[in-house]
C-alpha cells in the first residue's frame, strides 16, 4: 500500500479512537501545498472539530496522541487552526520509488471501495454537425472515463444522442421537397444542415410552414412508415459522421442510446407524475413546480406541451429511471456546457421527490391491458436511493475577439475542420525542427501532438471558466502545453537512446530480473532528486482528486510540474556520465517519470510518440 495511503488509514483509526461515531470517510490526506510545511496534510480535523463545536487544535493534539504513523513518517506537526502536516521518511520514499522500479505499482493503486458510474456526455444532435461545444463535452467525459477506470471503478458511457424532438419535423418537410440528392451523398450532415435552416427561415416567413412542419413530426411520432424510413437515414447518416471524429479522438462509447429510445417511456411517465401530485397542469401543459426552492420558484419544469409534445427534462427522468433500473449505478455524471444548469437542477430536484415518494410506499402495478408492462420507476427493481448525480458544467470556448468562437464568415466551428487544421498547424511545426524525418513519421508525430494541443488546452483551464482557443499557444513547445509535455517524454527516451540502454519494460516483460534498473537501489542525494521522488508520488493523488471533483486541469497541472522538476533535476544531475550505483538510481528516476508521464497524458486522452 502507498504510503499517504497507509497515513490516511491511521488517521482515520486515530480519528474513530477519539470520536468514535465521527465518519471518517472525509478525513483525508493531501499533498502539502508547500513542501516547507511536509509533504502530506490533511485540513479535515478543522471541519469535523467545526461540526462539532470543539476547539480544532485541542481535537488535533488528542487525536495526534493516538496517531502511529512513526513507521512512515517523522513527528507528526499541528500548524495553523489545526492542520496535520506529515513528513515521509526518507527510506520510505525510497523503498517506494523501489517498488515501483521493480513494477508493483506506478504511484497510484485501486479505490478500497469500487463505484460503478455512467456517464453521460458528448450527446450531439443528429442532422447537425458537431462543433466546438460537443468538443469539450467529448473530451472532459472521456478523461474522466479514463481516470475512474485507472482507479479500478466501473464506469458505464452513454452517448444521449438527440435523435428526437421538434426540429424532425421542418427536417421531414425539407427532406420531402427541397432534397439535394447529389448534395446528401457528398456532404450529408451540410446538406442537412442546409434544409433544417431553410424550413427554419421559411417558417418564421410563413406561418403554414410551421403548421406542415407540426404535420409530419405527428406522422413520425404516429409512425407513418415513410417518416420513420427518412428520420432513420437522417440518422444513420449523422452517425457515419459522429464515428469519423470519435475514431479519430480515440473517444469510445459503451452505449449509444438516443434521445427516441426513451419515447415509450414518456407518456406512463407523466402520467405517474400526475397521479402521485408531484406534477400539475398548468395552462394545458403539465409541469413540475418547485415553489418551496428560492432559485427554481417561478421555473417550473415543463413536462408535456400543451400540444402533447413531451419536453427536453421528461426524456431525462425517463433515461435516469432507465439507467437506475439496468446499471444502479452509485453516480450519474452528466456533462454538459454551463447553460443547462437550470436543467438539471429542475431534473435531478424533481428526481428526487420522486423517489421520496416512492421509498415511503412502494406502488406494484400490474401489467396494463395490452401486456406491456407501464414503465414508471415503480415497476422497476429499488432504485439506489442515495445515487449521486453530478452536473460536470463548462463554459464556452471563446475566439481572440472574446466573443463566442467561430469561422471567419460567422459559422460555428466544425469539429472536423478544426481537427484538420490541428494536424496541419502540428506538421509544419514538425517538418520545421524535423526536416530530416520522412514524411509518414512528420504525419504521424503531427498528428499525435496536434490532437494532443487541442485536447490538452482544452483540459487545461478550469472547466467552469471560458477560454480562448489560441493555435500558438496551444501548439507551442514552451509552455504548459500538450507539446511541451510530450517533448518532454521524447527527451527522456532519447536519454535512454544516447546511453544505448534497453528501458526496464517493466508490463511487457515482468518476469526478467536481469534489469540493473528494475532491481538497483535508489538512492536520492541531492535537493533536485528528492523534490521529484516526491512529486513521482503524488501522481495517485492527483487521479484521486480528478475522480472526486472531475477536474481534469489538476492532473495537467501536475504534469507540467513534473515536467518543470524533471528538468531541473536532469540539468543538475548527471546521469549518463554518472558512476555506475548513481547512474542506475538516476536512470530509474528517468523511467519512472517517463511512465508516469506517458500513464498521465494517456488518461488526458493524449497520445506520445517516441521520438518528435
Ligand atoms: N444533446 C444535448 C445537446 O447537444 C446534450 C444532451 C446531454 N445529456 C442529457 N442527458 N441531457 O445540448
Amino acid at each position: 500500500m502507498l504510503p499517504h495511503k497507509q497515513i490516511e488509514l491511521k488517521l482515520q483509526a486515530a480519528v474513530r479512537a477519539v470520536l468514535p461515531d465521527a465518519d471518517t470517510a472525509m478525513v483525508l490526506v493531501r499533498p502539502c501545498p508547500d513542501p516547507k510545511f511536509g509533504d502530506y496534510q490533511s485540513n479535515a480535523l478543522m471541519s469535523l472539530a467545526k461540526s462539532r463545536k470543539m476547539n480544532p487544535r485541542q481535537l488535533a493534539t488528542d487525536v495526534v496522541a493516538k496517531l502511529d504513523v512513526g513507521d512512515w513518517c517523522e513527528p507528526v506537526e499541528i500548524a495553523g487552526a489545526g492542520f496535520l502536516n506529515f513528513r515521509l521518511k526518507n527510506f520510505v520514499l525510497t523503498q517506494t520509488l523501489e517498488a515501483a522500479a521493480r513494477g508493483e505499482h506506478l504511484f497510484f493503486e485501486q479505490a478500497a471501495q469500487r463505484r460503478t458510474a455512467i456517464i453521460d456526455f458528448s450527446s450531439p444532435n443528429v442532422a447537425k454537425p458537431m462543433h466546438v461545444g460537443h468538443i469539450r463535452s467529448t473530451i472532459l467525459g472521456d478523461c474522466l472515463t479514463r481516470t475512474l477506470r485507472l482507479l479500478g471503478h466501473r464506469v458505464i458511457t452513454d452517448n444521449h444522442i438527440g435523435d428526437w424532438g421538434t426540429q424532425f419535423g421542418k427536417l421531414l418537410v425539407g427532406w420531402k421537397k427541397h432534397l439535394d440528392p447529389a448534395a446528401l451523398k457528398t456532404d450529408p450532415i451540410a446538406e442537412m444542415e442546409r434544409l433544417y435552416k431553410l424550413m427554419n427561415a421559411a417558417g418564421e416567413a410563413d406561418e403554414k410552414v410551421l403548421g406542415e412542419a407540426r404535420q409530419e413530426l405527428v406522422k413520425l411520432q404516429g409512425s407513418d412508415a415513410e417518416n420513420l424510413r427518412i428520420w432513420r437515414e437522417m440518422i444513420a447518416l449523422s452517425q457515419k459522421q459522429f464515428d469519423t471524429v470519435y475514431a479519430r479522438l480515440g473517444v469510445k462509447f459503451d452505449h449509444a442510446l438516443g434521445e427516441s429510445f426513451y419515447n415509450p417511456r414518456l407518456k406512463p411517465l407523466v402520467d405517474e407524475l400526475l397521479a402521485k401530485g408531484l406534477a400539475r397542469e398548468s395552462e394545458g401543459a403539465i409541469a413540475i413546480f418547485f415553489d418551496d426552492i428560492p432559485q427554481l420558484k417561478e421555473r417550473p419544469a415543463l413536462i408535456r406541451k400543451n400540444d402533447g409534445g413531451f419536453n427536453y427534462a421528461t426524456t431525462d427522468l425517463a433515461t435516469l429511471a432507465y439507467r437506475l433500473e439496468t446499471w444502479h449505478p452509485d453516480e450519474i455524471i452528466y456533462v454538459t456546457d454551463g447553460r443547462q444548469q437550470l436543467h438539471f437542477q429542475q431534473v435531478f430536484t424533481a428526481f428526487r421527490r420522486w423517489q421520496a415518494v416512492l421509498s415511503e410506499g412502494r406502488v406494484t402495478r400490474a401489467p396494463n391491458s395490452s401486456g406491456e408492462k407501464s414503465l414508471g420507476l415503480s415497476e422497476l427493481a429499488p432504485p439506489k436511493i442515495d445515487v449521486k448525480l453530478a452536473h460536470v458544467w463548462f463554459g464556452s470556448i471563446l475566439g481572440e475577439d472574446g466573443k463566442p468562437f467561430k469561422t471567419r464568415s460567422g459559422e460555428t466551428v466544425k469539429l472536423s475542420d478544426l481537427l484538420d487544421e490541428a494536424e496541419e498547424r502540428a506538421l509544419k511545426i514538425v517538418s520545421e525542427k524535423n526536416p530530416d524525418l520522412p514524411e509518414a513519421q512528420r504525419r504521424e508525430i503531427a498528428r499525435v501532438v496536434g490532437l494532443g494541443a487541442v485536447k490538452y488546452a482544452d483540459l487545461l483551464p478550469n472547466r467552469q471558466s471560458d477560454y480562448v482557443f489560441n493555435w500558438e499557444k496551444m501548439l507551442a513547445l514552451q509552455g504548459n502545453t500538450a507539446p511541451y509535455l510530450q517533448y518532454a517524454y521524447t527527451r527522456i527516451k532519447s536519454i535512454f537512446r544516447r546511453g544505448e540502454l534497453h528501458e526496464p519494460q517493466i508490463s511487457e516483460n515482468r518476469g526478467s530480473q536481469s534489469s540493473p534498473l528494475r532491481n538497483g537501489n535508489i538512492s536520492l542525494s541531492t535537493t533536485e532528486e528528492i523534490a521529484l521522488a516526491k512529486h513521482l508520488l503524488n501522481f495517485g493523488l492527483t487521479l484521486e482528486a480528478v475522480a472526486e471533483e472531475y477536474r481534469p486541469n489538476f492532473l495537467c497541472n501536475y504534469l507540467y510540474e513534473l515536467a518543470g522538476k524533471f528538468t531541473s533535476f536532469y540539468e543538475n544531475c548527471p546521469v549518463l556520465k554518472a558512476d555506475d550505483a548513481m547512474r542506475a538510481s538516476r536512470l530509474a528516476l528517468c523511467d519512472l517519470t517517463a511512465r508516469v508521464l506517458k500513464q498521465g497524458l494517456e488518461t488526458l486522452g493524449i497520445e506520445t510518440v517516441e521520438q518528435m
